[in-house]
């Protein structure tokens, strides 16, 4: 059998890991290029074990370079680029964070038949540039997001749904009493009741920021108008998603919380390979709650913005910026909002036409945010 050849970008991050134990169970994939940002030491680990062609990280790490002769190393975000370029892989799963993703997922588009990807935000700051580039080439975009794996399962082999749905679990705050949720604490914020992740995205639980994201995303990759993606609270995280047809019927998108899941179906499609146990049907509750954007008003204003993306561009860099202060103590949680609504009202509706432009209103967006951080 031969294997397929697979890029990993950001293989020291939550998605990155999982991607590793997905492609260590599955064994139908040989692990080509990989690449991390500053986590060397877990690096080293990976590349002990996967022995990839190719390498690449953010800092120069001269060490990793004189341990593993046999790899070819590239440094920098061009060094990624450059990486993907050299390994020319079958498909690319795109675990970085942040904006900075879409660089290595129009890369992607260029180098490999698949991108796999985890990072929203390439949707978010360049959704039509990047879908628009793979009809173009060819290439498949195949989500990792849970949500929108699950929506993109339920949409083969039927009629197209008149509207579709994702769930949020609410975060760690959504029992809290609305008037403590401006004063929580990053201890009390990264207590996720349902998902392990990354920190950031975690944050971005508990704001909807995430949510309004997905919103933003689903847009770009199903082609829906934002008042057809509707938004739900599942506790249990049991309902990802759901379509809903014509004719009466919901079907519904149902599974462990579990990125193994949505990651190894990326790698997979058209077809299952991986195993995972079934949630116990006789324990199985399934319910929506409606969203309370008095609680979440970030999902409400990414709502408002879905379609415009300079302002989605300017909501992405902002909440970037202001999540770094929060973790650092620097400012209250309540602040990242007020921070994000401040920046995306003072951006100018505008459509990038290439990465370039799409990077100058991310500078702009990032410098307006580091303004209202000083100015609260
Ligand atoms: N975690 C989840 O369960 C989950 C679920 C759905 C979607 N996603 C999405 O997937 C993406 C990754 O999330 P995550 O939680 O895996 O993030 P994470 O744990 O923070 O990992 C990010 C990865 O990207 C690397 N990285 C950081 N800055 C970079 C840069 N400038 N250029 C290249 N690589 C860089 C990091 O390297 P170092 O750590 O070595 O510095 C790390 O390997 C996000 O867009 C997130 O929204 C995540």
């Amino acid at each position: 059998m031969t294997l397929k050849r697979l890029a990993i970008i950001g293989s020291t991050g939550s998605i990155g890991r999982q991607t590793l134990e997905v492609v260590n169970d599955l064994r139908d994939y040989k692990v080509v290029a990989l690449s991390c940002g500053h986590n060397f030491s877990l690096f080293r680990k990976q590349l002990m074990k996967f022995k990839p062609d190719y390498a690449a990280t953010l800092g120069d790490a001269v060490y990793l370079r004189e341990e593993f002769p046999e790899t070819i190393f590239f440094f920098g975000a061009d060094g990624i680029e450059e990486m993907l370029e050299a390994a020319m892989p079958d498909a690319v799963v795109n675990g970085a964070s942040g904006a900075v993703g879409l660089r290595y997922s129009l890369k992607a588009i260029e180098t490999s038949k698949r991108l796999c990807l985890a990072n929203k935000e390439s949707l978010v700051c360049g959704g039509k540039l990047l879908i628009e580039k793979a009809v173009q080439r060819g290439v498949e975009i195949i989500p990792v997001d849970s949500e929108h794996s699950g929506i993109f399962q339920l949409m083969i082999g039927d009629s197209r749904p008149e509207k579709i749905f994702i769930t949020a679990s609410g975060g760690a705050l959504r029992d809290y009493p609305l008037e403590q949720i401006e004063e929580a604490t990053l201890e009390e914020v990264l207590k996720h009741p349902t998902w392990s992740m990354g920190k950031r995205i975690t944050i971005d639980s508990a704001t909807m920021v995430n949510k309004g994201l997905e919103v933003i995303e689903a847009h770009y990759l199903f082609n829906y108008e934002e008042k057809d993606i509707l938004t739900y609270i599942c506790r249990n995280s049991l309902i990802h998603g759901g379509a809903i047809y014509r004719d009466g019927v919901i079907k519904l998108h149902v599974g462990e919380a579990d990125m193994k899941i949505p990651i190894a179906y990326s790698l997979s499609y058209p077809v299952r390979t991986y195993s995972s146990p079934h949630i116990k049907l006789d324990r199985l509750t399934l319910s929506l709650e409606e969203i309370d954007y008095r609680r979440y008003p970030a999902l409400k204003l990414a709502r408002e913005i879905t379609g415009v993306p300079s302002k989605q561009i300017a909501y992405n860099a902002a909440d970037e910026v202001a999540v770094k202060y929060f973790e650092k103590g620097a400012i209250k949680f309540g602040d990242i909002f007020r921070i994000i609504y401040r920046v995306v009202e003072k951006v100018f509706e505008a459509s990038p036409h290439n990465f370039d432009e799409v990077l100058e209103i991310d500078r702009f967006s990032r410098k307006l945010a580091e303004r209202e951080v000083i100015e609260l």
